[in-house]
């Protein structure tokens, strides 16, 4: 699965934002249709969209399309004029149920195989972010085509009613539904947007929290949220080297016919091992 620790979005009529997005080294550019695309604009994106698609090179960076919400009325006509240019993925907001994604899912797959593309080419990530969205995780979750789930903490604030705070207190029960219906289906759980895009370090802070809720990533918006967020979700040395140490006394432990162990005055059993494992596959997927 293509690492997403960074996902960049951009209006999806922004020329200058879109090329500028494929210099800065970022795992994942989100071009976008819906709400950072003027209503009198969306026409406008749905063409730059398909004019990026066929001239930029992106490099290694993953290049997504952001249609409407499935209802909006929009949705049709954003996926229709992108899909015929390959994007590496779609992304589809505001999802709050099955048959939304059976409704992408069922045209990119007649896409696929209108153009002769292998089947699963074109991935599939959700943004869930509304309370019906939450209460109807556990369906959405399961479809098979998905790739990754998106938590969009102002859409949900606005869907409940909540008062947004920097800690984020009011977000968190469903910022946790995301992740643990994540990983529940071995999808990558994206982590909401830090909106002030000037305070840096209230950027890590809240990357970090997020990692150690179990994110694989986080939405940005500006150049400078890229280093701080893509170091954040990588493992760093440290706990790349600690993660190793458990593996290794771990194996020699099981040999000796012990389940738990110490470690550094600290209890070493199963729970610990598969944690350790998950940070380097994390730490693998990250290119370290
Ligand atoms: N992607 C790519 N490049 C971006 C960018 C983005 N999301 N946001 C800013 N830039 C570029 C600017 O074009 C500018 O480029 P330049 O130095 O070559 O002129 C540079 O980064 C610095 O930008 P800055 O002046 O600090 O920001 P701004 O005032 O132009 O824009 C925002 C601020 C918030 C309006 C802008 O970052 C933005 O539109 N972000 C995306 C919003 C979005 O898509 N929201 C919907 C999803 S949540
Ligand atoms: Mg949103």
């Amino acid at each position: 699965m293509h690492s997403r620790r960074a996902l960049l979005y951009m209006p999806g009529d922004n020329w200058k934002m879109i090329t500028k997005s494929i210099t800065l080294g970022v795992d994942s550019v989100c071009m976008d249709m819906e709400d950072g695309t003027a209503i009198n604009k969306k026409a406008e994106a749905r063409a730059m969209i398909a004019k990026a698609l066929q001239e930029l090179d992106f490099g290694k960076t993953e290049k997504l399309a952001r249609i409407n919400s499935v209802g909006s009325g929009w949705e049709k006509d954003d996926i229709e004029a992108v899909l015929p240019h390959h994007p590496d993925g779609i992304v589809i907001p505001k999802v709050e149920s099955f048959d939304h994604v059976e409704w992408a899912s069922q045209i990119i797959e007649e896409s696929e195989l209108k153009y002769g593309w292998p089947v699963n080419s074109v991935r599939v990530l959700i943004g869930v972010e509304t309370a019906r969205g939450i209460l109807n995780l556990k369906e959405i979750a399961a479809h098979p085509r998905l790739d990754g789930i998106i938590f969009g903490g102002e859409d949900f604030a606005a869907s409940i009613g909540a008062i947004r705070t920097k800690d984020a207190t009011e977000l968190l029960y469903a910022r946790q539904a995301v992740v643990v219906a994540c990983a529940a289906n071995d999808l990558q759980a994206i982590d909401i947007v830090t909106i002030d895009y000037n305070d840096i370090e209230a950027l890590r802070v809240e990357s970090e929290f997020g990692a150690r809720l179990g994110y694989s990533g986080k939405q940005i918006i500006h150049p400078a949220q890229v280093e701080p967020v893509q170091t954040a979700f990588t493992p760093n040395d440290e706990a790349i080297a600690h993660a190793r140490r458990i593996i290794e006394t771990f194996e020699a432990s099981q040999k000796e016919g012990r389940g738990a162990y110490s470690l550094d005055g600290k209890m070493i059993d199963m729970p610990l091992l598969k944690n350790a494992q998950k940070v380097l596959e994390r730490a693998r997927a990250a290119g370290k």
